[in-house]
């Protein structure tokens, strides 16, 4: 395994591009299963990720290559309902299959995701959903066993104790729009990625009002065809770079980036002081002069988003003064805690919430990756710590980040990669 050597200390300048945003790219490829005719899906970065979607449609009976960012998905009938634990244990996100399986063949066999570092990661609100739409569901061996002789459009209420699911309410549409008559889906989830998948589905023929929204209106329909879609910039990237100029007293442009999905994350950055210059696909971002501590409360879209936690707490690390960070999503989701004070980094944990007292200067260290937006967290606290760090594990970091050291590098980062 690879470990990451970042020397700290340089200001980053110049312009990076954006890669799509993984969290689009998953449940479009999913989406996919739901047409026997060819898909092209553009703008898709390569990721761990990807390619693990990609593997888990080929097991499935689909034909499908990344080439150049652009995935093309062969026409072609697949009659493989099961999704097996290998594939799906090794990325939760495959569990997004299941909608589009029961949508397609009315039947499904998908391996239960199971937790990871970040939290318990339930599934009862995919499962509500479904069963809401007349499909039969057990859990048998780890996996969720599901069979629908007729999928029927329902009324649901879809939220749960952290809010909506991104997931779920990708699940329930994909299962919906093939169902027989109309699906109102209450508390969906808002997540520009849903919207992404929607657009998509709408181009293949399905008939859905109110995505990007809190209620979501599908009326089903008997076939849907191929199509060809875009996938939006990766959002959670655009915010890590915002963080990475800003930690590093630099002046970053960075490009293929939608403003209007970053309101949360630029409003917190400005009142910390940032300056923020938006165009309607780049922002630039540096600091004027000394940041200010801000508080944040992880939320559902369009709220402060969870993946972006363990990034700002890295810039509050090294802002003077004391900011309270509450994770309202995934409460434990504080893994890069201990790593970022084995950095010199003065944080306390209290339940849901850290108290981050800024210091003046971090200190290099080995430290080690747990989950993909921590290690994005402790490249941030490398990039504008005094001294070497050496990231380990930073597979986590490849499912989620495009070829992240290159584009570094490419802003003046002092980074690269050395054997464990
Ligand atoms: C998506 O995961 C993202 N992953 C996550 O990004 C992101 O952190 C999360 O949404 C929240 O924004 C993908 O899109 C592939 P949820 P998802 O269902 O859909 C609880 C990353 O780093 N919940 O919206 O799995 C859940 O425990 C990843 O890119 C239930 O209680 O998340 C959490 O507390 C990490 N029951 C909250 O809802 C359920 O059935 C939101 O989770 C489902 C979820």
């Amino acid at each position: 395994m690879d470990k990451l050597i970042i020397e700290g200390g340089v200001k980053l300048k110049g312009e990076v591009t954006v890669s799509g945003a993984k969290n689009a790219v998953l449940p479009i490829l999913a989406a996919t299963l739901l047409t026997d005719d060819t898909c092209i899906i553009k703008g898709v970065p390569n990721l761990r990720d990807t390619n693990t979607m990609l593997k888990i449609l080929r097991s499935l009976g689909k034909n499908a290559e990344l080439d150049k960012g652009i995935i093309r998905v062969e026409a072609g009938k697949f009659t493989n309902f099961i999704a097996d634990y290998k594939l799906v244990s090794t990325m939760r996100a495959s569990f997004c299959v299941l909608g589009p399986l029961l949508g397609k063949l009315k039947k499904a066999k998908v391996s239960l995701p199971g937790g990871c570092v970040i939290g318990v990661r339930p599934v009862d609100l995919h499962i509500k959903g479904l069963k809401a739409l007349g499909t039969d569901i057990s859990i048998e061996g780890g996996y969720v066993v599901a069979k629908a002789t007729n999928l029927k459009g329902a009324h649901m209420y879809l939220g749960g104790a952290y809010g909506s699911s991104v997931l779920a309410t990708d699940n329930v549409m994909m299962a919906a729009v093939l169902a027989k008559g109309k699906t109102v889906i209450e508390s969906a989830a808002c997540e520009p990625e849903v919207t992404n998948l929607a657009d998509f589905l709408i181009k293949m023929g399905a008939k859905i009002k109110g995505h990007g929204t809190p209620i979501i209106e599908i009326e089903g329909v008997k076939h849907l065809h191929g199509a060809e879609h875009g996938i939006i910039p990766d959002r959670i990237e655009a915010g890590t770079l915002m963080i990475a100029s800003l930690i590093t007293h630099g002046d970053i442009l960075i490009k293929n980036v939608f403003a209007a999905h970053q309101g949360a994350v630029i409003d917190k950055l400005e009142e910390a002081g940032a300056k923020v210059i938006k165009t309607d696909s780049s922002l630039r971002l540096r600091s004027k002069g000394r940041l200010r501590p801000v508080n944040i409360t992880t939320l559902p879209y369009p709220g402060f988003p969870t993946d972006m936690q363990a990034q700002m707490m890295s810039l509050m690390s090294v802002t003077l003064g004391i900011s309270v960070i509450t994770e309202k999503i995934y409460p434990d989701r504080f893994m890069h805690v201990s790593e970022l004070d084995r950095m010199g980094a003065r944080i306390q944990r209290e339940g849901p919430h850290a108290i981050v007292e800024g210091v003046k200067e971090l200190s290099g260290a080995p430290v080690m990756a747990s989950d993909l937006r921590a290690s994005a967290g402790l490249v941030l606290a490398g990039l504008a710590a005094r001294g070497k760090t050496a990231i380990s594990r930073i597979y986590h970091l490849e499912r989620g980040y495009e070829n992240i050291e290159e584009k570094l590098r490419n802003l003046g980062a002092r980074i690269w990669r050395e054997k464990e």
